[in-house]
C-alpha cells in the first residue's frame, strides 16, 4: 500500500494549488479527483468558460452596438455559436492539461477516481469497479461546492439550468429568466443578453449583489438596465414548470403579494451553492460540520480530527477560487511545520461583467453597523481621461478610509478593467496604507488607475480632475 504524507482529495483551485505547495514543500503528496480532469468546478464549468463567453459576448455586442459610430465599418457581423463553444472548450482544455503537466513537473501523484477517507490515515481511492487504498499522515478534503436550487424547482440542464447548462446552450434563447441576481446570475446573464436573448432577472431582495456596497449595487443595476437586462426584485420565485418547449416561472412580490407568471425559452437558476460533502464518510470520522453544511475548521484550517484539514468552499467564507488557493497554500505550509496564514480581510472580489465590479474590505454598510468612523473619497470614470478616450465612461471608484487614522478600510469600482485594478488595492490594504499613501503614489498617465489615486485624493477632499 503506498504511504503519502498528504492526500488531498479535489483537483479544484484550493486543492490543485495545496498539492503543488506540498510537494515544493519536500511532502509526499497524493491529488484525488473524480472528474476526469483538474481544476474543479473553476477550470471546468465555472470561471474560465464563463470568463471565455463573458470575453467573446462582449467583442460581439461591442462589433454590432459600437463600432460603426467609432469609425469602424463593418456589416454582416454574424455569430456563431458552435465555433464561440468550441472556443470556449479549447481554453479549458489547455488550462485542465495545464494543471495536469504542472502536477508531474512537481511529481503530485495524480490520483484518479473518488477519493473517501476511511479513517485518519486512510484513503481509498474508487475508479469505475477498481478500489485502491492508500495510507497518509495527513488529509486535505477540497471538494468544493454544487450548485442549490430552490424547493420544488428541478434542474433538468435543458431548459431550466444551472451555471453548467448555461455555459452550453446550443442556440441563443429567445428569452431567458435568471432567478437570482448574484455573481452567476448577472454574469451569465449579460453573456446571453449581449448575444441577443431578452434576459429578466427575478431577484428575492429588492436590491442585487447582497454583500456588496449599496452604491455601487444600485449603480450596476442601472448600468445593466441600460444594458437591456429587466429586473423584478422584492420576487420570490414559487414554481418554474415545463410546458412543452416552454417553462413557465411563477413569482410573488414580497411586499404587494402580487402575482405575476412569466414564460421563456431557457431559466437559469442562481441562487448560490452548497458544500460538496456526499459520501465522504465525514460523520462516521467524527468531522463536525456547521448548521449550513459546511465542515467546521480552526484558525490552522484543521477540521475535529487534528491530521483532517478542509479548504475552499467546504468550509466558511465566500465561495472564491482565489480564496481557496490561498487556503490551499496556508494548509501545506502548516503541515510542512510553517507558518501557514490567510488574510481574510482583504480576499477581493470580482464580478466580470462589463463594466466589470470589483471590491475588497469594509463596505459602508458594515463600517456603519460596527459604529466605525470613515472617511469617503469617491471619484467618477467620467472624468477619466482614458476612460473618456475608450468611451468607457460608466462607474466610479470609492474608498473608504478610518477617519483617524485614514487607513484605508474598504474599496469598492465599478467600471473598466476594474477587476485587474484591485489588485493595487488589496495589496495597499495588505500592507495597511492609508488613502494619503495612495494618493501620494505615482500613477501612470493616462490609465484608469489615475480614478484610483483621484479618489484617495477625495477621501482628504482634494482630488485634481474632479
Ligand atoms: P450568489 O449568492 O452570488 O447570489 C444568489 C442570489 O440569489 C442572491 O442575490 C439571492 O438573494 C438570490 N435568491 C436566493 N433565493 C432566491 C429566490 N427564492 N428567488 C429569487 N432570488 C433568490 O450565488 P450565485 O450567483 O449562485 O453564485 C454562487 C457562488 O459562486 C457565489 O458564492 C459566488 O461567489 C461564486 N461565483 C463567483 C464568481 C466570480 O468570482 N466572478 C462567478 C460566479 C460564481
Amino acid at each position: 500500500m503506498e504511504d503519502f504524507d498528504v492526500i488531498i482529495i479535489g483537483g479544484g483551485p484550493g486543492g490543485y494549488v495545496c498539492a503543488i505547495r506540498s510537494a515544493q514543500l519536500g511532502l509526499k503528496t497524493a491529488c484525488v479527483e473524480s472528474r476526469g480532469t483538474l481544476g474543479g468546478t473553476c477550470l471546468n464549468v465555472g470561471c474560465i468558460p464563463s470568463k471565455s463567453l463573458l470575453n467573446l459576448s462582449e467583442n460581439y455586442y461591442k462589433a454590432k452596438k459600437d463600432f460603426n459610430s467609432q469609425g469602424i465599418e463593418i456589416s454582416d457581423i454574424k455569430l456563431n455559436i458552435n465555433k464561440m463553444m468550441s472556443n470556449k472548450e479549447k481554453s479549458v482544455n489547455i488550462l485542465t492539461k495545464g494543471v495536469e503537466f504542472l502536477f508531474k513537473k512537481n511529481k503530485v501523484t495524480y490520483l484518479r477516481g473518488k477519493g473517501v477517507p476511511f479513517s485518519e490515515k486512510n484513503v481509498v481511492v474508487y475508479e469505475n469497479k477498481k478500489k485502491q487504498s492508500y495510507t497518509t499522515k495527513n488529509i486535505v478534503i477540497a471538494t468544493g461546492s454544487s450548485p442549490t436550487s430552490l424547493p420544488g424547482i428541478e434542474i433538468d440542464e435543458k431548459n431550466i439550468v444551472s451555471s453548467t447548462g448555461a455555459l452550453s446552450f446550443s442556440e441563443v434563447p429567445k428569452e431567458l429568466i435568471v432567478i437570482g441576481g448574484g455573481y452567476i446570475g448577472l454574469e451569465m446573464g449579460s453573456v446571453w443578453s449581449r448575444l441577443g436573448s431578452k434576459v429578466t432577472v427575478v431577484e428575492y431582495l429588492d436590491f442585487i449583489t447582497p454583500g456588496m456596497d449599496r452604491e455601487v449595487s444600485n449603480e450596476f443595476k442601472k448600468i445593466l438596465n441600460k444594458q437591456g437586462m429587466e429586473f423584478r426584485l422584492n420576487n420570490k420565485v414559487t414554481k418554474v414548470t415545463n410546458i412543452q418547449n416552454k417553462v413557465v416561472v411563477d413569482f410573488t412580490n414580497n411586499t404587494t403579494a402580487e402575482k405575476t407568471r412569466l414564460e421563456c425559452d431557457k431559466v437559469l437558476v442562481a441562487v448560490g451553492r452548497k458544500p460538496y460533502t456526499e459520501g465522504l464518510n465525514l460523520s462516521k470520522l467524527g468531522v463536525v460540520k456547521d448548521s449550513k453544511g459546511r465542515i467546521k475548521v480552526n484558525e490552522k484550517l484543521q477540521t475535529s480530527i487534528n491530521n483532517i484539514y478542509a479548504i475552499g468552499d467546504v468550509i466558511q467564507g465566500p465561495m472564491l477560487a482565489h480564496k481557496a488557493e490561498e487556503e490551499g497554500i496556508a494548509v501545506a505550509e502548516i503541515i510542512a511545520g510553517q507558518a501557514g496564514h490567510v488574510n481574510y480581510d482583504v480576499i477581493p472580489g470580482v464580478i466580470y461583467t462589463s463594466p466589470e465590479v470589483a471590491t475588497v474590505g469594509k463596505t459602508e454598510e458594515q463600517l456603519k453597523s460596527e459604529n466605525t468612523n470613515y472617511k469617503v473619497g469617491k471619484f467618477p470614470f467620467l472624468a477619466n481621461s482614458r476612460a473618456k478616450v475608450n468611451n468607457e465612461v460608466d462607474g466610479f471608484v470609492k474608498i473608504l478610509a478610518d477617519a483617524s487614522t485614514d487607513k484605508v478600510l474598504g474599496v469598492h469600482i465599478i467600471g473598466p478593467h476594474c477587476g485587474d485594478m484591485i489588485a493595487e488595492m488589496v495589496l495597499a490594504m495588505e500592507f495597511g496604507a492609508s488613502a494619503e499613501d495612495i494618493a501620494r503614489t505615482c500613477h501612470a498617465h493616462p490609465t484608469h488607475t489615475e480614478a484610483i489615486k483621484e479618489a484617495a485624493l477625495a477621501v482628504d477632499k482634494r482630488p485634481i480632475h474632479f
